[in-house]
């Protein structure tokens, strides 16, 4: 099976890791291509890899909007975020889907937490912020403020899930109280190397009840994570391993995430990372 990411620098990505290793438990023989590419060579490369037998694709920053206009449908779960991070060719078309939201929330139930009449604040407005979201928003949390430095975005998501009566947002960190929450999400880029010394707020102050996600992966523990102490921390390892699961089953048209041991993933990425 040929598979693909394309992005703008993907010459490190831990997505090969991740597919070679599911197809390889799923006895499939996998070549999955890491393709660095200007946004002018996007057309000519779907082309490209259609000639040459590639039957699917993932797509990574700054590319998983402007694919859509090269592909031949989107479903719902893209079509919503107005971004596609997983692509497949059906009957010799290009057809994109967004796995981003639902690995979240996988990886939610995996690790057995429940949104469900939870309070949660998500921090962020951009498209994996809007991905979370979605999903997040279907588990029926009691309240979900999100949090974003500039306003625009927000009233971008507003509008985008106007349904939900119980979404809030903020852009003012002051007036938000931090401890309110029972779920806190981190979807910025806020920690990531090479800012590792930075942190959305100082997780210090919370407390044993408290649930923290950070779906920054490198560092592989983020300061936010590291310096909270007495929470469960999950780090953002586990959204990527199940936004690629989800991908997987996309490409296979079959269920595959009882056949993955996602601990044995973990550390193998872990090792990678560290
Ligand atoms: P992605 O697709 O990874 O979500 P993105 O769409 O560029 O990437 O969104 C990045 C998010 O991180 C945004 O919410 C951004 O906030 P702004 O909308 O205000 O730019 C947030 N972000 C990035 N750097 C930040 C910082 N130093 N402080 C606070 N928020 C930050």
């Amino acid at each position: 099976m040929k598979l693909a990411l394309i992005g703008s620098n993907v010459k490190k990505s831990l997505s090969a890791l991740i597919h070679r290793n599911i197809s390889f438990k799923l006895g499939i023989d996998l070549e999955y291509k890491l393709i660095s590419i200007k946004k002018e060579e996007l057309k000519d490369t779907l082309e490209k890899l259609k000639k040459d037998g590639f039957i699917g694709f993932n797509v990574t920053i700054p590319y998983k909007e402007e694919i859509i206009n090269y592909l031949y449908k989107i479903d719902e779960s893209a079509k919503k975020l107005n971004a596609v991070n997983t692509v497949k060719l059906e009957n010799g078309q290009w057809v994109g889907y967004n796995t981003d939201g639902e690995g979240f929330c996988e990886s939610l139930k995996y690790l057995n937490i429940s949104a469900f009449n939870k309070k949660i604040i998500l921090f962020g407005a951009g498209g994996a912020a809007k991905g979370i979201l979605g999903s997040i928003l279907n588990q029926k949390p009691k309240e979900i403020l999100v949090f974003n430095r500039s306003f625009d975005k927000l009233e971008k998501i507003s509008k985008l899930f106007l349904e939900f009566k119980n979404l809030k947002i903020s852009n003012n960190l002051k007036e938000i109280e931090l401890q309110d929450f029972d779920i806190y999400i981190n979807a910025t880029s806020v920690g990531m190397t090479p800012n590792d010394e930075m942190m959305i707020f100082d997780s210090k102050i919370l407390n044993d009840k408290k649930i923290l996600y950070d779906i920054v992966y490198i560092p592989y523990k983020t300061k936010w994570l590291r310096e909270s102490k007495h929470t469960k921390n999950i780090e953002g390892i586990y959204m990527l391993i199940f936004q690629a699961i989800l991908a997987q089953e996309i490409w296979n048209n079959k269920k595959i995430l009882e056949h993955i041991d996602i601990q044995e993933l973990k550390n193998i990425c872990i090792d990678e990372l560290i």
